[in-house]
Parts: structure tokens; C-alpha cells; sequence
């Protein structure tokens, strides 16, 4: 089935640049994304009985998205993340034998590609064959990072999937890391926690963290640990247990070294959550995928339609290169040269059981 495509204004930023709202509707699903930090703003999804609703958390004006992104409490909701994902330890890392800092907004560390990330930029859109692609232009040196960055996001719905597939090429020796920032809850945003969701993930190792949440360098066997979602595991079941990387995150804020080979498209996660009967299949090209339970979420944002989102009121699938990877030559690089081109695909993939 064909994909109904519409295009309406979102407001306008504090300096006047219109932001645009495109609507995309397939097989009783509708995806919304604005020109601001290329943020999915709803996702509405059928459950088993065919009643959809919005299964992302989000706010419903521009100058709430705003005000949030550029606050210290910033979930950075929906977005698209880059120009390095995650985090950068100490926001310091060497290239070709030359340091470079980015900004440190995060601890000590660096995070999300700093203040003015791709999550806080206007990108420009246009329609395409079943979705919108999104463009943007990361200058040299723009939040610390060498070189100019073209980066091209597309955002397709069709046959029951959300797929988002980026491409980025550089014109000097960069680092790139991009993902996709949306907070999940499949029984509707703004419906309680998560905690009952069952997730599997297609991982045998994850990468454990300082107390800064910076990996530690090790790929640590999942083998009883509450880390090992190889089976479906309640969310809740095992969170809140005495293991040290628990306790240090606060929950689950890990990313997970995926099983298979990356580069082409394969299952990274499945949740299922039993109420609505909704199944989320997440499939990407990436290597590692960062399961985040939502533990910062406390309570104090009001998202749509007046909801409050509690703690872990969402989880976020982030699939990407580990974090940190610039500062651990053993991790998979992340390093992208002139003439070499930044590509990976990630399928948010909807059914019911
Ligand atoms: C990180 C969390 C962080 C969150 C911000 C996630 O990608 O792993 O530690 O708090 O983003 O929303």
C-alpha cells in the first residue's frame, strides 16, 4: 500500500525559521517528523484489537521541544543524534595524531554530539517515495568536530515499518556515530513505565561502564548477569537487582555488542508489551545497539496531550557504534575518511501478538 505523504507548518524557531511537520501514513500507521532535530514527534501504531495510538513520548509544540533541548534536563525525546552518539569520555579524542575536544555536557564526559547537536539544528526536507529525507550540513569544527559533515537522513513508512536509513560524507577525517533518540512505551506514551515490557536482545556481550558511563574497554559475556536478554526477559524483572553496572546506571543504560556480523540489516531487539499485544522489532546495520530504560525520566516533564512521563516511562533502543569508540581502537571505528561514505539502516519493524 502506498504511503499518503503531507506537509504543515510546526511553528517557528526563536529566530523565525519556520519548521516543517511531515505526516506519513501506511497501513494504519502514521509517523510524524519535524525539521527540527529531525524528531519523530508521534508514532501511532495499532494494538491487537486495530486501536492505534501514539507509542512515542514527545511534547506537542515546537517551543516546548526547544526549551527542553536546550535545558540541562534535556531526554533529547525523539531526535536524531550525531554527530557522535553517546558518549565521549573526558569530550576528548585523537585523530590522526591530533587532539580534539568537543564539548563536555555530560559529567565529565561528552555527550550526544554536544549542546548544538543534530538534535538541536533545523535540517531541510524534502518528500521521497514513501517518506521525507532530511539534510543537513555539519560545518568544520561546528560543537569541535574536523571537517564538513553532509549528512542525509530518511525516514520511510511503509509496510508496517518505520525505517530510517543515514548516509553522511565528509570532506576531512572525522568520527560519525548516528542514531535515533525515541522513547518507546507500546502500551501508549504517557501509560506508566515500562517496566512490563519483555525485551530480547541478539546479544551474547555488552560493553560494561565506569561510573560515568564510559565502557571500560571489556566485552563482557551477558552469561548470568541480569544483562542477558537472549531469552524475553520482563524489563522489571531484574532491574533493581544488586549488580554494580545496575547500580551505576541507575538501571539499564548499556549498550549491547550485537551477535551477528554488522553491515547488513538483522534483528538487534524485540519488545513486546503483553497488555496491547504490540511487538516492536528493531533490525539494524549497526554493531551495538544502547538499551536505555528511562531511569533519568522523573516525573517532572509534561509531554502530550498533559502527560506525565514517570520514571522509566519509555525505553530507547539507540542503534549504534559503541560508545566511546574514538578512544578504544579495539571497538569497531567510527572513523570515516574523505571519499569513504557513512551509511546504516535501522528498521523499527510493527506487529501484535
Ligand atoms: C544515554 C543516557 C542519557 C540519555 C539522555 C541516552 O542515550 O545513554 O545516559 O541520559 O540518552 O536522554
Amino acid at each position: 500500500m502506498s504511503t499518503a505523504i503531507e506537509k504543515s507548518a510546526f511553528g517557528k524557531m526563536p529566530d523565525g525559521k519556520p519548521i516543517q511537520l511531515y505526516r506519513l501514513r501506511s497501513d494504519g500507521l502514521e509517523a510524524r517528523v519535524i525539521t527540527y532535530g529531525g524528531i519523530l514527534v508521534s508514532l501511532k501504531v495499532p494494538d491487537r484489537n486495530g486501536n492505534a495510538e501514539d507509542v512515542v513520548l514527545g511534547f506537542e509544540t515546537l517551543a516546548e521541544y526547544v526549551e527542553v533541548f536546550n535545558s540541562h534536563a534535556n531526554p533529547y525525546f525523539g531526535a536524531i543524534i550525531g554527530r557522535y552518539a553517546n558518549r565521549i569520555a573526558r569530550g576528548r579524542f585523537k585523530l590522526d595524531g591530533k587532539t580534539y575536544s568537543v564539548p563536555v555536557n555530560n559529567g565529565p564526559n561528552s555527550l550526544h554530539g554536544g549542546p548544538r547537536g543534530f538534535h538541536n539544528v533545523v535540517w531541510q526536507a524534502q518528500e521521497i517515495d514513501g517518506g521525507v529525507e532530511l539534510k543537513y550540513l555539519s560545518r568544520d569544527g561546528e560543537e569541535g568536530y574536523p571537517g564538513n559533515l553532509e549528512v542525509s537522513v530518511r525516514y520511510v513508512l511503509e509496510n508496517a515499518e518505520l525505517r530510517i536509513a543515514y548516509s553522511a560524507g565528509t570532506d576531512q577525517p572525522t568520527v560519525a556515530n548516528l542514531t535515533q533518540h525515541s522513547y518507546f512505551n507500546l502500551a501508549g506514551q504517557g501509560c506508566g513505565n515500562i517496566l512490563d515490557h519483555e525485551l530480547r536482545l541478539a546479544a551474547s556481550r555488552f560493553t560494561p561502564v565506569d561510573s560515568t558511563l564510559i565502557p571500560t574497554g571489556e566485552l563482557k559475556p551477558v552469561d548470568s548477569t541480569p544483562f542477558d536478554f537472549r531469552n524475553r526477559h520482563r524489563i522489571g524483572e531484574r532491574i533493581d537487582s544488586a549488580a554494580e553496572q545496575l547500580r551505576i546506571a541507575g538501571g539499564y543504560d548499556h549498550n549491547w555488542v550485537l551477535n551477528e556480523d554488522p553491515g547488513s540489516l538483522r534483528e538487534a531487539a524485540q519488545v513486546f508489551e503483553p497488555h496491547s499485544g504490540r511487538v516492536l522489532t528493531v533490525l539494524t546495520t549497526q554493531p551495538g545497539v544502547q538499551f536505555y530504560s528511562g531511569n533519568f525520566l522523573d516525573g517532572k516533564l509534561k509531554g502530550k496531550q498533559g502527560k506525565i512521563y514517570p520514571h522509566r516511562g519509555g525505553l530507547c533502543l539507540e542503534t549504534q557504534h559503541f560508545p566511546d569508540s574514538p578512544n578504544h581502537p579495539q571497538f569497531p571505528s567510527t572513523l570515516l575518511r574523505p571519499g569513504e561514505r557513512y551509511q546504516q539502516g535501522t528498521v523499527f519493524r510493527f506487529s501484535t501478538a
